[in-house]
């Protein structure tokens, strides 16, 4: 069943496309099946699954998973005996003249061990790990539920002259033959949250950026081998010469081949694994096979692997090249829309109670993974967390371009706004939020080389990506005007006009006092600040305005006093209700000056009127699930 070394050189040329240098990687050619039947004790524990699995790996699989057992398996079928690991694909059909013949496959795996940098190390599964990937019902690849690329169909045409004569498809619906086989490759994702050794969503486990190279996500900051398994089915054997086409079915009815999917349950000697994982014989070294790192060397057994059998006994037995009258279990071949059922049922085949038992834990509880806590940071002082990328933008954030910026300022900026995260981005921007958005993955400082527009000195982000403070205490507004308890927040201005509508100004130096003190001699009881510069009274809210923004949406500076708020650039009040007690319009509190948020002023020729440039960034912080609204380089005459 040996797939024949050079394809696999083939092979991780594809794979080699999508990544700009050498990675180490390591295949195991030798593997076996262990049994194909309708087992999958991820999906239905202790029952029947609903369709046939082709299973590699440790003999004590069953219907139920626990580690200590399955690490405990007296052999696997995969050669480097340490590793009792279970993996499945469905098994593959030839389907014709009504008939469903199961598929020959040779197997094999490759371990991706590409890190972010040097000393980041990849680390061994977890005890309990399982992980699922890919959709059974998928019709298409946008279905899958995983990345398109992690899927692979490859129809081997003409491998042994000319491996570039190979093909690759979206599905396994080739119009020809494959006179060498046609392989299916899937990826599973190598970054683990640290805490889950199972989620039906899969959400424990998360892809890179980049696949399987790249970065993880910050949420997903443990870095585990990323798995690639490989079956090459046996077509040309059964069927030489007979184009594929409409001739496949995988065992839950699929004939589209979107309906790959594939399963994981950790068996691995973990000391072995990290052994391996962390000497300089196997790692650093670009693509090898297991059996060049020597301490995996030392568990290879290629005839026990071939000898290997289920141990704990078998649900079924269903044969290579035995053709069946129909696919075991309630599985109508079908290419779209619902998945046809049964009438009559189907009737399973009994569980034999020597394949049940217990499951293990879903939630990991050692101390092998640590991960930095919020919790470990200290309290009023900002800490650099990193250089994060891909949404690299911050949860309920505002930004603002600074000419002068460096750490410090923005650091202050956010403390000003009560946000406990400050990242600086490309040398000149400062962006404060509440959390670190969850699609945002960990880079190499390397990423984040900007100099600080206002320190040369020290770096601020790179280019789409963030360098990332964080400080536990900085979760109160500290902006003045704010804390004024005559603030009654940021609101609207109406459809139809200013929310406040009796008397109206703009006034060059305004200040909130100022405003106050204008509306006080009004005889209004409301006075509201915008565009930095304009001051309205009125004793109610008119042209259907005042409905409450997020804060955020008021964060222009005072051109009369900088550490103060005057309301927002579009439509939105800072409004004061100066029959409440307590105002006073005293500027007191602020904690520094953010004099770059207005990065240029001018007077256009002839309108008295004032443009404003500036660049911020906002998120609803009360609308949960609201689309971020960006206002970028706004120019108003008013
Ligand atoms: C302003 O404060 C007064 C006195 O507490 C109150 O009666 C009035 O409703 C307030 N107006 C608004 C718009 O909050």
């Amino acid at each position: 069943m040996l797939v024949p070394t050079f394809l696999l050189l083939s092979v991780l040329g594809l794979l080699s496309q999508t990544s700009a240098q050498a990675v180490d990687a390591w295949h195991l050619d030798t593997m076996y099946t262990l049994i194909t039947q309708r087992l999958d004790p991820i999906i239905n524990p202790n029952g029947v699954s609903s369709h046939v699995h082709r299973i590699l790996g440790g003999s004590n699989f069953g219907a139920n998973y626990n580690y200590p057992l399955y690490d405990g398996s007296s052999c696997s079928s995969a050669a480097v005996q340490a590793d009792n690991s279970n993996y499945w694909m469905p098994q593959l059909f030839w389907r014709e003249n009504g008939k469903f013949t199961p598929l020959k496959a040779g197997t094999r795996f490759y371990y991706f061990l590409a890190r972010n940098k040097p000393n980041e190390p990849v680390k061994a599964f977890p005890p309990g790990l399982r992980i699922v990937i890919g959709n059974p019902n998928a019709k298409n690849s946008a279905s899958t539920g995983i990345p398109v690329p992690a899927q692979g169909f490859i129809c081997l045409k003409d491998h042994f002259s000319s491996p570039t004569g190979d093909r690759a498809g979206p599905d396994f619906n080739f119009a020809t033959d494959c006179p060498q086989g046609l392989t299916t490759t899937i990826k599973f994702p190598p970054c683990w949250d640290g805490k889950n050794l199972y989620k039906p969503d899969g959400s424990h486990m998360a892809y890179t950026d980049n696949l399987q190279y790249g970065s993880c996500p910050v949420s997903h900051p443990i870095r585990l081998p990323a798995i690639m398994l490989e079956y090459v089915w046996q077509t040309y054997k059964l069927r030489p010469g007979v184009a594929l086409k409409d001739h496949l079915v995988w065992a839950n009815g699929d004939t589209t081949g979107y309906g790959l999917h594939a399963d994981f349950v950790n068996g691995w000697d973990t000391d072995v694994l990290n052994a391996a994982l962390t000497s300089p014989d196997c790692v650093g070294k670009g693509e090898m096979t297991m059996t060049a790192c020597t301490v995996l060397a030392q568990h290879m057994n290629n005839a026990a692997a071939l000898a290997c059998k289920p141990s704990r006994g078998v649900l079924e037995t269903i044969e290579d090249g035995v053709a069946l009258d129909a696919l075991p279990g309630c599985n109508i071949p079908w290419s779209s829309g619902t998945k046809p059922t049964c009438s009559p049922p189907v009737t399973n085949p009994t569980l034999p109670s020597s394949l049940m038992g217990q499951d293990g834990s879903v939630t990991y509880t050692g101390s092998e993974y640590p991960i930095p806590s919020l919790a470990d940071y200290p309290a009023n002082k900002w800490s650099r967390m990193g250089c994060i990328g891909g949404q690299a933008s911050l949860l309920n954030s505002i930004q603002y371009t600074d000419s002068a910026l460096t750490p410090a300022r923005c650091q202050a900026y956010c403390w000003e706004w009560g946000m406990p995260y400050s990242g600086l981005i490309s040398g000149s921007y400062c962006q404060c939020g509440t959390g670190i958005h969850p699609g945002a993955f960990a880079w190499p400082d390397a990423h984040c080389p900007q100099k600080c527009s206002g320190a040369a000195g020290s770096t601020c982000g790179g280019n789409g990506k963030l360098e990332l403070f964080y400080n536990p205490s900085s979760t109160t507004v500290h902006h003045p005007g704010i804390a004024d308890p005559q603030y009654i927040g940021c609101r609207r201005d109406g459809t139809g006009g200013r929310v406040l509508s009796a008397s109206y100004i703009s006034y060059g130096p305004m200040t909130i006092e100022w405003c106050k003190n204008y509306c006080t001699a009004q005889k209004q009881t409301l006075a509201g600040l915008e565009f930095g510069h304009v001051c309205m009274c009125g004793n109610s809210f008119a042209n259907g305005g005042g409905v409450p923004q997020p804060q955020e949406y008021c964060a222009l500076a005072c051109e009369g006093n900088t550490k103060q708020i005057c309301g927002g650039p579009a439509a939105t009040v800072s409004i004061y209700n100066i029959s409440l007690a307590g105002g006073g319009g005293s500027s007191s509190g602020g904690t520094s000056v953010i004099t770059s948020t207005k990065s240029s002023t001018s007077a256009p020729v002839g309108s008295g009127g004032v443009t404003i440039t500036k660049t911020v960034t906002v998120t609803a912080a009360c609308t949960a699930g609201r689309k971020k609204r960006s206002l970028r380089a706004f120019d108003f005459l008013h």
